[in-house]
């Protein structure tokens, strides 16, 4: 069986300690990796700031080096799928996907390296400081603690790392215990592109070990963190005054509106509800459907679920593959049957083979319900009617969340006024809510977090802005 090491200091450290790594489809563990003590996490976290204060990259070195990434990440594009199929269940043709949109991440950020810069301040202009000039630099913020999740286990790290790395900081990551050996393999590749040592350091562990020691070392300048809300919230009480980018939770909001486009509308929430198993912080959840077209809507929207292959991660035609976890996929089954004893319907699925969970579609929900008000994150929709739009928004934004959400509708004035008023980091306007670009700002607002991916925006999280002021009197 193949053991993976920890990454720290350039160096491929063992330990005599291991967690095994399942293979989400069979349950059967194909890997282990050695599990960090709190003696590697203190090494990797010295050795990042080490790098940082020590051994400056120019913009154009860190350039070459995420480019080559980008590259050596299509040249491996098969044996990377694999591993995010395995130890994910990620459908290989979604793995695919992720390393394509990977490889443009690392791209984007190695552009963006070359162009960080600040700007010239007129302190001229204030009345006594005739005799002066300022401007700006962008500087790195120093230590970057990144905590990534399962569910992108390739891009969701080039989302953190990339940036970090554009911007001249060193990092520490530490990958999801359930799908460690992607990002392994990444610093593998960071290696090969010519990273100088200490600037990446990869330390596999769970959250209450290697995560809880790391949000106290203060060391770490800023923290960059996707997964719950309450995890969000605990190191935003526990990391000072430390800067935080988090992309938290969800209950995806999509309004089918009177005037959509109902054939196009279905297919498209069908693929992007169920995608990796409905666990992407952004696939659709609360589906808000006019009353005028619910009935045609839902045939339409079950026939395109019928389309989808439900099974084997491995095999390519395969859509919707198993849950990150047993435990998992029976709590969201819990959630189903409380809301089924509450009076939810289950129009559709709502069956379980171990962690492999049907599509399913849930009507006569209530507000309260965990289905709707919380994150499910898993493949369940419920389906919600409504008659009036702004009274449909008003319930859309009482939910604590609000990273992206979506309304189909060909009447321009419904697509404004939703842009308006419903409250999200992002609105798709003839698109579901899981549309996602690398470039493009990707955050949430309220109980969905702070700042902002996409390699350009976390580069102005990932970096202090310093004044410099030039006094012409001497
Ligand atoms: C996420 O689950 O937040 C990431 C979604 C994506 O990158 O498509």
């Amino acid at each position: 069986m193949d053991r993976y090491k920890l990454y720290i200091n350039g160096e491929w450290i063992d330990t005599n300690d291991q967690l095994d790594v399942l293979n989400k489809y069979t349950q059967e563990t194909f890997a282990q990796v050695a599990r960090a003590s709190e003696k590697e996490v203190d090494a990797a976290i010295e050795a990042a700031m080490h790098a940082y204060k020590k051994h400056a990259m120019s913009p154009y070195e860190r350039f070459e080096i995420l480019k080559r990434v980008s590259e050596l990440l299509k040249e491996n594009q098969e044996d990377m799928a694999k591993v995010i199929m395995m130890e994910a269940g990620k459908p290989i043709k979604q793995a695919l996907t992720e390393l394509n949109r990977a490889a443009q991440t690392f791209e984007l950020a190695a552009e963006e390296a070359k162009r960080i810069h600040g700007e010239g301040v007129p302190v001229e202009a204030a009345p006594g400081s005739e005799n002066r000039m300022a401007f700006t630099i962008k500087v790195p913020v120093g230590v970057v603690g990144a905590i990534s999740p399962f569910n992108f286990p390739v891009n969701l790290v080039a989302h953190k790392i990339a940036p970090a790395i554009a911007a001249g900081n060193a990092v520490v990551l530490k990958p999801a215990s359930k799908t460690p050996i992607s990002a392994l393999k990444l610093a593998g590749l960071f290696e090969e592109a010519g990273l100088p040592k200490g600037f990446l350091n990869v330390v596999v562990g769970s959250g209450s070990t290697v995560g809880n020691q790391m949000m106290k070392d203060e060391r770490i300048n800023l923290y960059t963190f996707t997964g719950s809300a309450e995890v969000g919230l605990k190191l935003k009480q526990n990391t000072g005054l430390n800067k935080l980018v988090l992309e938290l939770g969800n209950n995806s909001p999509v309004i089918i509106d009177k005037e959509a486009d109902l054939d196009a509308a279905a297919e498209n929430v069908a693929a992007k509800s169920y995608a990796f198993a409905g666990q992407v912080c952004i696939s659709v959840q609360r589906l808000y459907v006019h009353e005028d077209v619910r009935e045609e809507f839902q045939d339409k929207f079950i026939q395109a679920i019928e389309k989808l292959n439900v099974g084997d991660p491995n095999d390519p035609n395969t859509d919707v593959g198993p849950m990150i976890s047993e435990e998992e996929a029976e709590r969201a089954e819990q959630w189903v049957e409380e809301a089924k004893e509450a009076g939810a319907q289950v129009i559709h699925g709502g069956n379980r083979e171990a962690a492999l969970f049907h599509p399913t579609i849930l009507t006569n929900v209530k507000p309260e319900m965990k289905v709707v008000c919380e994150e499910i994150f898993a493949p369940v929709v419920s389906i919600i009617p409504f008659s009036d739009l702004s009274s449909c928004i008003e319930e859309v934004n009482e939910s604590p969340y609000g990273l992206q959400g979506g309304i189909f509708t060909q009447n321009i004035d419904t697509a404004f006024y939703a842009a308006k008023n419903v409250e999200v980091g992002g609105l798709m306007v003839n698109d579901s809510s899981q549309y996602r670009v690398d470039l493009m700002p990707y955050g949430g607002v309220k109980d969905s977090g702070w700042g902002k991916e996409g390699p350009k925006y976390t580069i102005d999280d990932m970096t202090e802005e310093r004044l410099i002021v030039l006094n012409l009197n001497h």
